[in-house]
């Protein structure tokens, strides 16, 4: 008997508050406690994470963040696209249009400062607000620092880490005002720069290294601040990477190395974003490398260098079946 009454002082509310003087019962607050944890950690995400939260997404008329995209607006998200091309816009927008007006497409040119206030201001108009923006527009390179143009430098630091200078201080006063948030899509060539993509991972640490310091600039501003660094993901048939002569390619498959589904690496950037994580590194290969980085120099660089020598070859192999598109048709695409 008496063990039953001890029962219920932990089930029953009447029983917690006489015995315990606690509002609710000890089971009450020890669920309440795990169902906050789960939705602080990434696990579930909390009602009214996206309803009606303006997210500006850049870059995203293909590729991951385009899944990301259709992913938030299923979650009651209002969603701004951006991206250069007309023709892919076009097309993407047919594929948008159940979403009536919880989507926009704004055109800029992340590379022109602006352009991104110019997408800032027409955010806002649209919407009337911002919550979250998304600096992922970015273009990839590969080739070894001395063969590569200037140009290539140019086109390739300007849209990863200047679009998102630039995008992240237009945004600024808004994000403080709605205690929002700012993601950076870094990659995991920024865990240890990559011989033969020196320029990209140049680039991409420039974009870790600007979100650690505005982490320190907005504390206490409520506006959270976050890096991913993502790893290998499958790529949109459309994709194009810049070679050393700044020409437009197709990215070969490489062999023994199996890409992350988009999907995939849409669902660790909500988890990320939901339970407001500094840093998120996307795959398994790119944990445990950020593990060796940090124990040994030494062994990081000669595992890269390993890499480096391989992809050299493999490059080599392809060279002649890569497709080439002249940087002047980039719009048309
Ligand atoms: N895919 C991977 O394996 C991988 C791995 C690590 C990191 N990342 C990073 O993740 C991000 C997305 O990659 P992804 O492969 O999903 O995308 P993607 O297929 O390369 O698409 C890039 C998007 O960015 C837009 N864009 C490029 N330059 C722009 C500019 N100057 N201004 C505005 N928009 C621009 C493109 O549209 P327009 O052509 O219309 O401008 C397109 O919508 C990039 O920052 C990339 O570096 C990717």
């Amino acid at each position: 008997m008496a063990r039953i009454s001890k029962a219920k002082t932990y089930f029953d509310t009447n029983k917690a508050l006489e015995e315990l003087n606690m509002p609710q019962t000890p089971i009450y607050f020890a669920v309440r406690a795990c169902a906050h944890w789960f939705i602080k950690n990434g696990y579930v995400a909390s009602k009214n994470t996206y309803q009606d939260k303006v997210f500006v997404i850049t870059g995203s008329t293909q590729g991951v963040e385009n899944i990301l995209a259709h992913t938030l607006l299923s979650r009651g998200a209002k969603v701004v696209l951006n991206g250069r091309s007309t023709s892919k816009a076009k097309a993407m927008l047919e594929e948008f249009a159940y979403a009536g007006d919880s989507a926009a497409y704004i055109a800029a040119d992340v590379w022109s400062e602006a352009e991104c206030q110019s997408l800032i201001e027409q955010a806002i108009q649209q919407f009337g607000k911002i919550d979250f923006l998304v600096n992922n527009a970015g273009m990839f390179c590969y080739g070894d620092l001395e063969d590569t143009a200037s140009d290539v430098i140019k086109q390739v630091f300007d849209s990863n880490v200047m679009g998102s200078v630039y995008l992240s201080k237009a945004a600024l006063p808004q994000l403080k005002q709605q205690k929002g948030g700012v993601l950076f899509i870094s990659s995991m060539a920024a865990l240890n720069g990559l011989g033969g993509h020196a320029i990209y991972s140049a680039a991409k640490v420039a974009m870790v290294s600007l979100a650690q310091s505005l982490k320190k600039e907005l504390h206490k501003t409520g506006v959270f601040v976050g890096y991913t660094y993502l790893g290998f993901t499958e790529n949109d048939s459309e994709k194009r990477t810049l070679n050393p002569q700044g020409e437009l390619e197709v990215i070969p498959s490489r062999p023994g190395i199996k890409p992350m589904p988009q999907h995939l690496a849409v669902l660790k950037i909500l988890k990320q974003i939901e339970a407001k994580r500094y840093f998120a590194i996307h795959s398994l290969m790119g944990k445990t490398f950020y593990g060796i980085s940090r124990l040994s120099e030494l062994l990081a660089n000669m595992i890269l260098l390993r890499g480096y020598r391989a992809e050299k070859a493999f490059l080599g192999a392809v060279n002649s079946q890569l497709i080439s598109v002249h940087p002047s048709e980039r719009h048309a695409m």
